[in-house]
């Protein structure tokens, strides 16, 4: 297979060809440092201007208020949700709130729940996750350590339409299937964080947003890997950082300011992009079932199922045979799933929407 098809993968998932073909330039030599990005050193002036490059280039894109840190890390969201509740719950004599809204966000609950005291103020569970709470069925804890949320679940395909109100309580969002999809108020959050292979690079780089003032709780003892003080004290470069991913991070983000005009355009075209689809299941009299309930349905991962198990598989088969790969959806919902993340251009969305039509009419 010699030519780029279009890629529906959850993550790591489709990245704008110009950056790649931009990566591909900079290979094998990067600049004037007679090497390439891979092969220089974490502490050269080039990476510094990588790394600057690319903290600058989010900063424009969320307009992030002064008094927050951008950080780097390493480990993938996984290791945030360990973090998240070892810098700010353990210890504390605090509960700390969580949304369960999917997948991911029970697996963040599980790791939080070894370092202290978690109260799920929400529960999904039970009606298999296909809608994000409103306010008045968020039961928040007042004076809790932190409230996490989960802005989009990638498995279930289901997203928030506005981040939850948590008053004094600091808000900390696993946005890693929908990062910089959208504007974001930045000043609401205590903590955004996102590992980067599904919106904004390869895998390897978690971007985290984050407060002064939650820093400024990180325990003193906290492991030096495991402390956002530590982590933010020396730039992300405490040890020698993902630096590859880094800096096709910074080419994205470039690329999102630059070509795509910031995240007011990525929105519509997002919105434009996730309707198409969402016509289609709508409109095809109950030959494809959404999985989300209306009102949450994500811009990202749009997730569906068909009357049997076979036609799914048929559908996905087919539709990979031309050009359109990776439908299938995770093993826990099944289905059908087609991540569209900001790098998934138009003319891949209406393929597959025209290729979905073309279904029905030959298999309905
Ligand atoms: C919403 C969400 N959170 C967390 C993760 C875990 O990310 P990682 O593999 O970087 O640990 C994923 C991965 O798919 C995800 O979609």
């Amino acid at each position: 297979m010699s030519e780029r098809l279009f890629n529906f993968s959850a993550g790591p998932a489709t990245l704008p060809l110009s950056v790649i073909e931009q990566v591909k330039s900079d290979l094998p030599v990067f600049g004037d440092t007679g090497a390439s990005v891979l092969e220089i050193s974490h502490r050269s002036a080039a990476f510094a201007n990588v790394l600057e490059e690319a903290e600058d280039a989010i900063r424009t894109l969320l307009a992030v208020p002064d008094g927050y840190k951008v950080l780097f890390l390493q480990g993938g969201a996984s290791t945030q949700f360990a973090m998240v509740a070892m810098n700010f719950l353990a210890n504390t004599g605090k509960t700390a709130d969580y949304i369960k809204v999917g997948t991911w966000a029970a697996k963040a609950i599980k790791e939080a729940k070894r370092a202290g005291h978690v109260h799920v103020a929400f529960d999904g569970e039970p009606g298999a996750y296909t809608h994000m709470p409103r306010q008045d069925e968020l039961q928040l804890t007042p004076g809790a350590a932190y409230v996490h949320t989960t802005s989009n679940e990638t498995i279930q395909g289901i997203q928030f339409a506005s981040e939850p109100d948590t008053g004094d309580v600091p808000l900390i969002c696993d946005s890693s299937s929908d990062f910089m999809c959208r504007p974001t108020d930045v000043s609401k959050y205590g903590m955004i964080y996102a590992g980067a292979q599904k919106n904004m690079g390869p895998a390897g780089v978690t971007i985290v947003v984050m407060s002064d003032e939650l820093i400024a709780r990180v325990p003193a003892d906290q492991y030096s890997m495991m402390s956002y003080a530590v982590q933010a004290a020396k730039g992300s470069t405490f040890n020698t950082p993902p630096a590859f991913s880094i800096y096709v991070v910074g080419l994205v983000a470039k690329w999102l300011r630059d070509s795509v005009g910031g995240l007011e355009a990525i929105r519509a075209l997002n919105e434009r992009k996730s309707q198409l689809l969402y016509d289609t299941i709508d409109g095809s009299g109950g030959f494809y079932k959404g999985h989300a309930a209306r009102d949450s349905r994500s811009l990202m991962n749009v997730t569906w199922t068909m009357a049997n198990a076979e036609l799914e598989a048929q559908l996905i088969k087919e539709a990979s045979d031309e050009g359109l790969m990776s439908l299938k959806g995770h093993r826990s919902v099944g289905g059908l799933r087609a991540s569209i993340y900001n790098a998934m251009p138009l003319e891949g969305v209406q393929a597959l929407a025209e290729y979905m039509k073309e279904f029905q009419r030959t298999h309905g």
